[in-house]
This record gives C-alpha cells, structure tokens and sequence, in this order.
C-alpha cells in the first residue's frame, strides 16, 4: 500500500511561482504625472457635459428642414453631440481605470485540488478488495471473456447500419395503379363517371383496390400495406374545359373531356396537396406554398418544387367508369437524389 501511495502524483504538483514584480505606473510614483491625468481625464468629462448642453441646444435651435453639407443639420448636430459626450465618456473612465485607481496585484490562494492521502489510500484499499473478492486477477479465464463479449457488444449495431441502405429502388416507387382499375371517390368508395364532375370540380380520389375482396369477403390489402398503397396512390381528379388543357406531346388522350388525374403526393417534400383554385385550375401545396399548374401537365408555377405533379392517364371502363390506363408513368413521390436513377429503371420496364 505504501509502495502504491508513493507512486501516486503529489498532491500540490505545481509550484508556486510567485508574484512578478510590480510594475509602478507614472502616475504612482510621479504627482505631477498623476495630476495631468487628472486634469485630462476631468477635461474629458467636462467636455462630454458640454456637448450634451449642445446636443439640447441643437435641439430646440436648428430647424429640421435645414442641409449640412448635404445631409440633416439637426440629424447632424444631434448625432456629433451625444455621439461626442458618450465617446469621451467612455474614454475618460477607461483612463481613470489605468491611470489613478488602485493597482495592487491581489492574490486568493487556491484550494487543493486533489484528495487528501488518507481519502486516497482507503479509495485504492476498497478497490483492491473489489478485485480480489470479485476473483477478477484469479480468474483471467472469466475476465478474458468477459472482455470479449463487451468487445463484440459493438458488432449488433454495426451490422444494423446495413438497413440503412441500400435506397429503395424504382420498383419500390410503383403505385398500385393498374390497367384497367377505376378511380373511387376517397370518401364513399364509389366508382366515378363523367357525368358526376362539373366544369371546375375536383374531387380526391383513390384507386378501387382499396375496397376489393378476395373469395373469402377479406379485404384484399389491409394493414400497414392498405395504409402504404393508400398513401402512394391518393390522386385528384378535376375536371375543366377542355379547351383550357395544353396536354405536352404524347399527353394528349391522358384525360376525358377535361377531367385529368395527378398524384395528390407533392413533389417538394410529399405533402399532400389540396388547395385548387379553379379560375387558374392552380392548386396548392400548403406547406410550403408550392403551385401546380393542372391545366399545363402539373406544371411547377411556384415554389420549391422542382418536378411536376405526376399524371395518371385515364379512360373509361365498358360501363362508362373513370379508370387508369396504367401506373403513373413517373415516380410519385418527394424529390430524392436518386430519383433519376430511379425514373430511369421504371421507363426500362415499361
Ligand atoms: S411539401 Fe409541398 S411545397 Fe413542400
């Protein structure tokens, strides 16, 4: 134990250097320099009460119509004046603080700052018979393991950072969408016709998997997969005059007598979008102010969105339904840095 305390750092390792020697000022040990100071420093302040008289003079005398070189007189004056007094002030109060007030150095000893040697001695005693009742310097073959297992304690998470990649790729980033599905009102599930939209009407609408059953009555998606599906699938459906629709090339039979189908998913950041103004047939993402232009293939007419809204192409069904023609041709979804790689992938397939 002795051995172990004696090789313990002291406890005050560092010396007291002392104080350097100190340096007299000019007014500490001349009167005549400490008088002038003085005088300065007062002349300072007496000036600064001069010019604040000046600054009330100013005030009530110069008209504020009045040019100084070009610029307000009054703004002018006012601003010299106070600006003058606070700057002499300042000044003459930092040169009373280093010229005239007390300069002694001022010592504080400081505490140790390390625990005494009895405190250290019953510590390092306490943990010896820790060590030796825990068998941890007998026992190397428990404590090896010991540390191998806190060793691969690491390897879980680091294998769980695999999840992290690889990103989703385009098959990922289809829709349920198909040939041939109707479009259903989001609200009574119902097929929807033609004839149910007016001029200027849009309505939010999903596709009619979300309703179908399989032999047995059970719904046919359910779950975390009905909730997925629905959140890619959501689109509006608007109906306008068609001779307000500009379709791009190849767009041209995506809508039936003006009524057009985008995703409702914005392509800023995946808000879903919702207010359509009717006059423009704009419509508004309302989280960050993004606009589409429906009427001119989903077109970005504002905002931080950087793609258009993506188009459903539509057509009606033997009994006169709305239903897709295919998936979305592009990818619903927000902007990601490896969209076009993406797109890409899904224009092979298709
Ligand atoms: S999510 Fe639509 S504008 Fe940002």
């Amino acid at each position: 134990m002795t051995d172990e305390l004696d090789r313990l750092p002291d406890a005050e390792p560092v010396k007291d250097p002392g104080l350097p020697e100190h340096q007299y000022r000019p007014t500490d040990v001349d009167p005549a320099q400490e008088r002038r100071a003085e005088r300065q420093i007062s002349a300072m302040f007496t000036v600064a009460m001069l010019l604040l008289v000046g600054f009330c003079v100013a005030y009530i005398m110069i008209d504020k119509d009045q040019v100084f070189l070009g610029w307000s007189a009054m703004n002018f004056a006012l601003g010299s004046t106070l600006g003058g007094a606070m700057l002499l002030m300042g000044v003459g109060i930092i040169q009373w603080a280093k010229k005239l007030m007390g300069d002694h150095e001022m010592v504080e000893m400081r505490h140790p700052s390390a625990s005494s040697q009895e405190d250290r001695a019953a510590v390092l005693e306490d943990l010896n018979a820790g060590i030796s009742e825990s068998g941890f310097g007998r026992r190397p073959m428990i404590r090896n393991s010991l540390f191998g297992a806190l060793g691969f304690l690491g390897l879980p998470a680091i294998i769980m950072l695999r999840d992290l990649g690889p990103l989703p790729d385009g098959e990922q980033r289809e829709t349920v969408w198909k040939k041939g599905m109707r479009v259903v009102n989001d609200v009574s599930g119902t097929p929807i016709k033609p004839s149910d939209l007016q001029v200027g009407q849009l309505v939010n609408a999903e596709p009619a998997i979300m309703y179908e059953t399989d032999e047995e009555g059970e719904p046919l998606l359910h779950g975390t997969e009905l909730l997925q599906a629905k959140s890619k699938a959501a689109v509006i459906v608007v109906r306008m005059r068609p001779e307000d629709v500009t379709p791009s090339k190849g767009r041209e039979n995506w809508g039936i007598d003006g009524i057009l189908c985008y995703s409702k998913i914005c392509t800023h950041v995946g808000c879903p979008i919702s207010l359509y103004e009717q006059q423009t047939h704009h419509v508004l993402c309302p989280c960050h102010q993004s606009t589409f232009d429906l009427a001119d293939n989903g077109r970005v007419t504002f905002g931080p969105a950087h793609r258009p809204l993506p188009q459903l192409p539509l057509a009606l069904d033997s009994e006169g339904y709305i239903v897709a023609v295919s998936d979305f041709p592009e990818i619903v979804a927000p902007s990601y840095p490896e969209l076009a790689r993406d797109q890409k992938k899904l224009d092979n397939k298709s």
